[in-house]
């Protein structure tokens, strides 16, 4: 067999498995466990790198050649692009201790739970420290003990924080619930607070609600609480979404699915991803050209985004599926989202979110923390190269740790617990400790 045949069949090969990387990263990874999400994953990993083997052997001449060659320079440079958005939205970094630094002899880390302790100044606290612990994606499991997640909440009540979020994702599957009664209870001075996350819902929303409540924590899915905390007062959100989307209604989030908007996505998502939201009047697809005028209307009555309701003739597919996603969206939608109140008062603005994918229409809300779980880091990681899979349409970008994005500091904690397999390979459950200190308060410029 000539060599030049091996090498195209590698190529290909490779470029192959790279797209379904990018494919269970983006698309696969966010639905639902279970044997259909098995299934898809396995049919796409065998044709992706299996199938475009086999072509490269066939394809091994020029110009085919170069099609492999011309997909891994596009996937570098998408990485490449990764690593300058990571740095332009870096946090500060943990003090005194380095996410992700293990012994590499030592690769199973499932239990291996450290606490990550963030220091920031933040203008509009004109309080004392307060001082907030983060707590994710406990995930109980019968495979881990109960004591090793009673050990994790004590960690974190011994740091006597003020407040107390737990964001998401409590339960393994619904038999875990009895354990979890065993585990959750109030551990801050002031208040505990929880939303849920995505396996609560797949398993029981409501089973886990009545867990998390009896155990005296504060459930904020899609509610906004004023607490006092000596002279100062903090708004605090909790949002579910888009898990909880059906109930309570929400935008399209840069990935409208209508069969009009297939030329319209990528450029959605362009969007999507540069400025953090959906499309402001001004979308630039070759099919949006009518529609353009319309998104525009709104956005100049509203200042805001299509809301399930576009009027232009190539949009009446769209409507529809924008609508099956929006549900009766904008009342529920304002209340959870009180800009006006924030504004006014210049509260602080902590916000509950088990996904870090809402960042950038909670950022445009005034958010000033956001606290989020979901990824677990990856779970599986690879020293220095960092995560393989995270559940993110933002692939990899904000995998862990502190970011701020447009004037908003985001705090995603790798978790507790596991996802099936229970297991972690290289990457450290923890709990975050974020100290907030007072600074000289200035209106922000930038939203
Ligand atoms: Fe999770």
């Amino acid at each position: 067999m000539p060599l030049i045949q091996i090498w195209s069949a590698l190529l290909y090969g490779v470029a192959g498995f790279l797209v379904f990387l990018i494919l269970l990263n983006r698309r696969l990874i966010l639905r639902p466990d279970g044997r259909a999400k098995a299934l898809l994953s396995l049919l796409f990993l065998i044709g992706l790198t299996g199938g475009g083997a086999w072509l490269g052997f066939f394809l091994h001449r020029l110009p085919w050649i170069l099609v492999p060659l011309a997909l891994l320079c596009l996937v570098l440079l998408g990485e490449a692009r990764r690593v300058i958005i990571r740095r332009f939205y870096a946090g500060t970094r943990s003090v005194g201790t380095v996410p992700h630094k293990v012994d590499i002899t030592k690769p199973i880390t499932t239990t291996d739970l450290v606490v990550h302790r963030y220091e920031v100044t933040h203008p509009k606290w004109n309080g004392k420290l307060l001082r907030i612990v983060h707590l994710s994606d406990l995930h109980v499991h019968h495979d881990l003990p109960l004591a090793y997640y009673q050990d994790a909440l004590a960690i974190a009540e011994q740091s006597k924080p003020d407040i107390a979020v737990f964001t998401g994702d409590f339960i393994a599957g619904l038999d875990t619930l009895p354990k979890l009664r065993e585990v959750l209870r109030p551990i801050a001075k002031l208040e505990s607070y929880a939303v849920l996350g995505n396996h609560d819902y797949w398993a029981d929303a409501d089973a886990v609600r009545k867990v998390v409540h009896d155990s005296g924590l504060h459930l904020l899915s899609g509610e906004s609480i004023v607490l006092p905390v000596g002279d100062e007062k903090i708004l605090i959100n909790g949002y579910d979404y888009p898990w909880n989307i059906n109930k309570k209604g929400s935008l399209p989030q840069g990935n409208c699915r209508s069969p009009l908007s297939v030329i319209d996505r990528p450029f959605f998502k362009a969007r999507a991803n540069e400025k953090g939201s959906l499309p402001q009047g001004n979308c630039r697809s070759p099919l949006s050209v009518i529609d353009r005028p319309f998104f525009k209307a709104r956005a100049n009555e509203k200042g805001s985004l299509p809301q399930g309701n576009c009027r232009s003739p190539l949009s009446v597919i769209d409507r529809l599926f924008f609508k099956a996603r929006a549900g009766s969206a904008d009342p529920a939608d304002s209340s959870l989202i009180p800009n006006a109140i924030v504004q006014e008062s210049n509260m602080l603005h902590i916000v509950l979110s088990h996904t870090p994918d809402n960042i950038y229409w909670l950022s445009k809300s005034y958010a000033d923390f956001v606290f989020s779980g979901h990824y677990h880091a990856g779970q599986f990681r690879i020293p220095v190269l960092g995560p393989i899979v995270i559940p993110s349409i933002y692939g990899r970008r904000f995998d862990h740790g502190h970011f701020i994005v447009n004037g908003t500091h985001l705090f995603v904690t790798s978790g507790i617990g596991v996802a099936a397999p229970p297991l972690r390979i290289y990457c450290q459950p923890d709990i975050f400790i974020v100290d907030i200190v007072a600074g000289n308060y200035s209106l922000p410029t930038q939203m």
